[in-house]
């Protein structure tokens, strides 16, 4: 086998699911995240409805001796199953609630009509265990996104809840092989079992729960096998409650070409492709190395907490002497651009967490909580010191409780607006805004160097971003942490586009 077991090969899938597009028309089809193997017909019916299972007690393997026997799962698997489908479709999905407790979808970066968008009692009501809902909307932006619940999303995606929703283009660019990564970290005990203590109050207040075994396509990684010659198009999506990797490839030069779903001017980062919690990137891939040669990918992005995330292994014939010059650019979506002369301007601050008040001055990337060697141990909350006003976090001074509260800000539709997002903590932070593609203007006063249209920032401590977009799509919408733990400590907020 060519591939990483891990990878998901567009080829394959396409392949496998011929025979479903030639006879139902279907509007997304399915494939399976965990192997190269054939589609699963289980999820994609012939009426063009895609069925997703929330269930628990689900047993999954993370490799060989790794038995988790309590996770939660879509359709039995993590990730969930890879849906995929073409810009312009619409995607029909019935959501079966079989938790034990109430759940919703939200569909990570995608543009949908509020009443879509899987907010609980925000949006929507919440599906309560053992009822249905059907999410219906059309797809109007290509790229790479993601599913996931919206309530106690700490635990229910912290234990496998999640997959990849990949739109395609409508002519997409030349690759040999196009390839989903969805990153996790888990917190597991010495057993390989999923640890307890979601939601606890030391990780709410730190750096959310950063585990100790990462994870891609919930295994742990295997090499990718690649030939020389070969162009890969590889998409990375970051599912982790709370770990921001930075990853370097070694010997290669990878270019991103999209970022959050959203295409960028194709280029090389100047430093590790950084992916926030939520954050998706891009990137082409051109192997020119040697037949033989080994390479390591490696997550560099906690000082001092290096690790080796996974090997690229070139073997077989080269598959051709020079790159593929034909272009990777992407063809845009169709996003309104904001007006900067006349937009409203809005500044949203972000307060709190432990060393709340201890300024950025020294605190680059913290390592409190994190990094691989943690011990599931190190769990339980009761490590506070401190007034209780350093406890949660807050948008503009408020601490938000539940989904529902009143609007920080509303805006009229059609309205261009530019936000300034101040980070007043000490730590990192993933904004994520829903309903809405946003250009980042600005950090910390700087030009952006590509104005890179986004749906999730991540900031740095104490940096300042400016993002502008139109308020196009009415509703009252979510502005949030994507830091799981951080979100569900306050660091939330709605805005209301009418
Ligand atoms: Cu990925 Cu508010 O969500
Ligand atoms: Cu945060």
């Amino acid at each position: 086998m060519n591939l990483g077991p891990e990878a998901i090969s567009r080829r394959t899938f396409i392949l496998s699911g011929a025979a479903a597009v030639g006879t139902a028309g279907a509007a997304a089809l399915l494939w399976p995240a965990n192997s190269q193997g054939v589609a699963t017909a289980a999820a994609g019916g012939s009426d063009g409805l895609v069925r997703l299972t929330a269930g628990t007690g689900v047993r999954h393997s993370f490799g060989p001796g790794r038995e988790e026997p309590n996770a939660w799962a879509y359709n039995g698997q993590v990730p969930g199953p890879g849906i995929r489908a073409r810009v312009g479709d619409r995607l029909r999905v019935v959501v079966d609630n079989k938790l034990e407790e109430g759940t919703t979808v939200h569909w990570h970066g995608v543009r949908v009509p509020n009443a879509m968008d899987g907010v609980p009692e925000l949006t929507q009501k919440s599906i309560l265990p053992g009822e249905k809902f059907v999410y219906e909307f059309p797809l109007h932006d290509a790229g790479t996104f993601w599913y996931h619940p919206h309530q106690r999303s700490f635990e229910q995606v912290g234990r496998g809840l999640y997959g990849p929703l990949i739109v395609e283009e409508t002519d997409p660019i030349k690759v040999d092989r196009d390839i989903t990564w969805m990153l996790d970290d888990w917190r597991l005990d010495g057993q390989g079992q999923i640890s307890g203590g979601f939601g606890s109050r030391h990780d709410a207040t730190m750096s959310g729960r950063i585990g100790n075994t990462v994870t891609i396509n919930g295994r742990l990684p295997q090499p990718l096998s690649v030939r020389t010659g070969e162009r890969i198009r590889l998409r990375l999506i970051n599912a982790a409650n709370a770990r921001i990797f930075g990853l370097n490839f070694e010997g290669h030069q990878p270019r991103i070409i999209a970022i959050d779903g959203q295409p960028v001017t194709p280029h090389r980062p100047d430093g590790p492709i950084l992916l926030g919690p939520a954050m998706r990137v891009d990137v082409v891939l051109d192997m020119m190395s040697e037949p033989g040669t080994r390479s390591r990918i490696r997550d560099g992005f906690y000082e001092g907490l290096q690790y080796d995330l996974t090997q690229i292994h070139y073997s077989g014939q080269p598959l051709r002497e020079q790159p593929l010059t034909t272009p990777i650019a992407l063809e845009p979506n169709p996003l309104q651009e904001p007006t900067l002369n006349g937009a409203q301007r809005h500044e949203v601050v972000f307060e709190g967490g432990m060393m709340g008040m201890m300024g950025g001055g020294g605190m680059d990337r913290e390592r409190g909580g994190g990094g691989m060697m943690m011990n599931a141990g190190q769990t339980r909350g009761g490590m506070m010191g401190g007034s209780s006003n350093m406890m949660g976090w807050t948008v503009n001074g408020v601490s938000a409780s539940g989904h529902v509260h009143d609007p920080i800000l509303t805006l009229p539709q059609g309205q261009s607006v530019v936000m300034t997002l101040k980070n007043k903590t000490a730590w990192w932070h993933p904004i994520h805004v829903h309903g809405h593609s946003f250009r980042v203007l600005s950090r910390n006063g700087k030009a952006t160097a590509h104005k890179e249209w986004q749906d999730t920032v991540l900031m740095s401590p104490q940096e300042t971003a400016e993002i502008a977009f139109v308020a196009d799509n009415p509703g009252d919408w979510m502005l949030h942490c994507h830091i799981l733990e951080h979100q569900a400590a306050g660091m939330m907020a709605t805005f209301r586009v009418a």
